[in-house]
């Protein structure tokens, strides 16, 4: 059965206004990626704060910038915090870097659309999540609600591709989601002497999956946009329809609901109308050079 998913409009908080919240916690997951647990200080915010899984906040620095980074925590944490992991890359990231638990950033959220999950749930659907690198991290929300309504879906299968097995991100964690039921596959660029699994990129994960059940089966990807290209082109290969195949499209963005145009992507403002996008609407942008 294929049928015309649809993202429905999540309430948007449409403002320039960031709002203090505190580092709780600071775990560093592999070289130069660390994951923030992090609670508004207002505490009526703190308790009222929610977010669906595949949503951004914009994180502000004072006097240094702000920069997109996804919900990498459970949607409906009961104590207000919210999770992201951030690898560091430039001025801004660096800045966060530099802060400790207790000190305290802007945040204001959450924007975009989310994973297409209410389109599928309850509807005896497989879902397959493919990651790449830190393309894991807006995923990660993704495992935790299949988890929770693990009676609503079919086979849940997770294909996680990274450079190297020391970059393979959440590790302990996800040999909980294995014993949980959930089909992981991980595959690395290079391996090292320990590595006993697959080499090569994700979409050969993809190309080996057997006894999909084409007609009941979404795939959400998340990663660099080659890796989810060729991933796309993979599952389109192995009878996926594109209209069951979602990605998430990670471009600059500034304000985040839609004012400045900062986003534009073709006819979509990938803040508003993404970031996460189903494939035959991304296709035919992605061909366009320079776009
Ligand atoms: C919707 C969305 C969700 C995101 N989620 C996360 C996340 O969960 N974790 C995380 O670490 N990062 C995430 N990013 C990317 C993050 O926003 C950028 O890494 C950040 O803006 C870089 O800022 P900077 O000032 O540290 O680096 P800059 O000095 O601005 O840039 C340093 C280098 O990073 C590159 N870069 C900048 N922005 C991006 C981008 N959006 N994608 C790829 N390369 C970029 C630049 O081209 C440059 O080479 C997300 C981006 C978007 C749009
Ligand atoms: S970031 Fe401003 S319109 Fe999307």
């Amino acid at each position: 059965m294929t049928i015309a998913p649809s993202l429905s409009p999540v309430p948007q908080q449409g403002s320039w206004q960031s709002h203090p919240a505190e580092i709780v916690s600071i775990l560093e997951e592999i070289e130069t990626v660390s994951t923030y647990r992090m609670r508004f200080r207002d505490p009526e915010l703190a308790r009222s704060y929610r977010f669906k899984a595949g949503q951004f906040n914009m994180l502000y620095v004072p006097g240094c910038g702000e920069v997109a980074i996804s919900h990498s925590g459970p949607p409906d944490s009961d104590t207000g915090d919210f999770l992201h992991t951030i690898r560091v890359v430039g001025r801004v990231t660096e800045a966060i870097r530099a802060l400790e638990v207790g000190e305290t950033l802007g945040v204001r959220g959450p924007f975009g659309n989310p994973w297409p999950l209410e389109t599928y749930r309850g509807r005896g659907f497989d879902v397959f999540l493919v990651a790449g690198g830190l393309g894991l991290a807006p995923l990660r929300p993704v495992v935790y609600q299949l988890l929770k309504e693990r009676d609503h879906y079919g086979r849940i299968g997770l294909l996680i591709g990274a450079r190297s097995p020391s970059m393979l991100l959440y590790s302990e964690e996800i040999r909980a989601w294995e014993s949980s039921g959930i089909e992981i596959q991980r595959t690395v660029d290079r391996a090292d002497r320990d590595w006993h699994g697959s080499v090569g990129t994700v979409p050969l994960l993809i190309d080996r999956l057997r006894g999909v059940r084409l007609d009941r089966t979404a795939m959400l990807v998340c990663g660099p946009e080659v890796m989810m290209h060729y991933s796309a082109q993979s599952a389109i290969r192995l009878g996926l329809d594109p209209s069951a195949i979602w990605v998430s499209m990670e471009r600059n963005m500034q304000c985040g609901f839609g004012h400045c145009g900062h986003c534009q992507w073709g006819s979509l403002f990938l803040c508003k109308d993404g970031p996460v996008v189903r494939w035959d609407s991304a296709f035919s942008k992605m061909r366009v050079r320079d776009l």
